[in-house]
């Protein structure tokens, strides 16, 4: 078993048993027959040069007309879904695949739950299905956009063909998401296409939709936590649409999943080579203590209390993408059969309805946290970022790990889940990684322990020195164990001349 294969989730990949051949030959390359409906067709090559501009424009800086060595995806089938090949980015084969039909598919929950899956939009709920796949399409090229600049600084050519292969997937799921608004809405999903190319990044006037995603990834540390995290955001939302009523819209979320796998491996393996470098090294200079942080830092690597608290902030702003704990939305939309819970059709012992059920949600009342029974239907942002937070562990026991086999006394923890949170029932809250509620003036006396500050930022930033010699890797990171499909250690991911 690969290191990939360890940490990939198996949590909504495909479960069918069939391989559907994708056509290559064609502009686009798709599973959907897309020859066989010329306006759809017509749509969409009509919009592929307004996104190849965007690419090109708002993509990689650099490195555009290197050959990089990719995986694209060949087709749906779980054996054997991708090949790899040198492209140039631009020409990267940007194609429409959904994971193969489920014959007698019905709606897993919800108030429909045992009718039919929808092969069509149900008109009732048009408006909030759009909304959904809008701002699950508009996370796509945000992140493109936030990692833009990190071509230049990367650590190896193994890592700099990762971001690359992160990026042109992206792009692929921004193809997924426009593909549903211009198939199944029309005029309106013309237009919201159109403007998931217009709205930016960071951008006052027409920033993208969801905070985190207007934070900037200024460096591979945030590079790295921000896949480990952000998108393991975007693996349970994608779980969840995945169980979707509307069925075109689980069979593309449930192909987008296993390429997430990817993104989240490469987020989790490159905080542990971190770690793996830092322990080294510290271990070779005779340094037991890991808050002996000049001492560390002298060393050309990241100190371990750093690590800690760039996940700290990682995880915060992420878990406020499940929006608020309480939400009659969240509600609506899985009353109505369009999103379910993190792995909905296996949940046991459930009617999947969730009529009387409650679901138990901290919340902070009189300076005090405290857990109350909700109704279930109105909790479910909360139970989705609980699921998330028990996804997020298995990664940071594998971290601890490596700290522990190096004899290095530090445990990596989740903060709670009120820490610095903006949104939600903690939003604007005072309360520690541990838990307590604070005052403000204890938060700001001890909250730079607790996130990065401008020093620690500073440090990281001199670490950022382009390393782009095949084999070879910057100081504050290990080689990883396993290339790219098994390559030797001195390939040429990408071939810079
Ligand atoms: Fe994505
Ligand atoms: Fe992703």
């Amino acid at each position: 078993m690969s290191a990939e294969d360890t940490v990939s989730d198996a949590a909504g990949a495909i479960s069918a048993d069939r391989f559907v051949e994708i056509s290559y030959d064609e502009v686009i390359p798709n599973n959907v027959a897309l020859g066989s409906d010329k306006q759809l067709q017509r749509a969409l090559e009509g919009w592929r040069p307004k996104y190849l501009d965007w690419w090109t424009g708002m993509g990689p800086v650099g490195y555009q007309q290197c050959e990089v060595y990719l995986r694209t995806a060949v087709g749906v089938d779980p054996a054997g879904w991708a090949k790899f090949g040198y492209v140039k980015m631009p020409t990267y084969r940007w194609g429409i695949l959904l994971a193969p039909k489920v014959e007698g598919r019905t709606i897993p929950f919800g108030r429909h739950k045992g009718e039919p899956a929808w092969q069509e939009v149900p008109g009732e709920h048009r408006a909030l299905l759009r909304r959904l796949i809008v701002v699950q399409g508009d996370t796509e090229p945000a992140s493109v956009e936030q990692q833009r600049f990190l071509g230049a600084t990367a650590p190896s050519l193994y890592d700099m063909r990762n971001l690359f292969q992160v990026n042109v997937e992206e792009g692929r799921h921004l193809w997924a998401m426009v593909y549903l608004l211009v198939k199944y809405f029309g005029k309106d999903g013309r237009e919201e296409a159109q403007a998931l190319l217009e709205r930016q990044s960071g951008q006052m006037d027409n920033p993208r939709i969801l905070g985190a995603f207007n934070e900037s990834t200024p460096d591979w540390l945030s590079f790295f936590m921000f896949t480990f995290f952000t998108d393991r955001d975007g693996k349970m939302q994608l779980a969840a649409l995945a169980e979707s009523g509307f069925d075109p819209l689980s069979r593309t979320c449930r192909f987008m999943l296993t390429e997430e796998a990817h993104h989240m491996f490469v987020g989790e393996t490159g905080v542990q080579r971190t770690i793996e470098a830092t322990c080294a090294a510290m271990v070779k200079a005779g340094i037991k203590d890991p808050n002996e942080v000049e001492a560390v830092r002298k060393l050309g690597v990241v100190d371990l209390p750093l690590l800690q608290r760039k996940a700290n902030f990682h995880a915060s702003v992420t878990r406020d993408l499940f929006g608020s704990e309480i939400s009659s939305n969240a509600a609506e939309a899985f009353g109505s059969g369009i999103k379910g819970r993190f792995n909905e059709a296996n949940l046991k012992n459930d009617d999947h309805v969730l009529q009387d059920a409650t679901y138990p949600v901290t919340r902070v009342v009189d300076g005090k946290l405290v857990v109350e029974e909700a109704p279930a239907l109105r909790a479910l942002n909360s139970r989705l970022l609980d699921d998330f937070i028990v996804d997020c562990q298995g990664g940071i026991d594998r971290w601890n790990k490596s700290v522990e086999k190096a004899g290095i006394d530090f445990k990596f923890i989740q903060p709670h889940k009120g820490f610095n949170r903006r949104i939600g029932e903690f939003g604007g809250k005072r309360i520690s990684p541990t838990g307590e509620v604070l005052t403000e003036d204890q938060w700001s006396t001890m909250s730079g322990d607790w996130l990065p500050n401008d020093a620690d930022m500073a440090f990281i930033n001199s670490l950022m020195k382009p390393c782009h010699e095949p084999g070879k890797y910057a100081s504050w990171i290990a080689p990883p164990r396993v290339g790219v499909n098994s390559q030797a250690g001195d390939f040429e991911y990408v071939k810079i001349a």
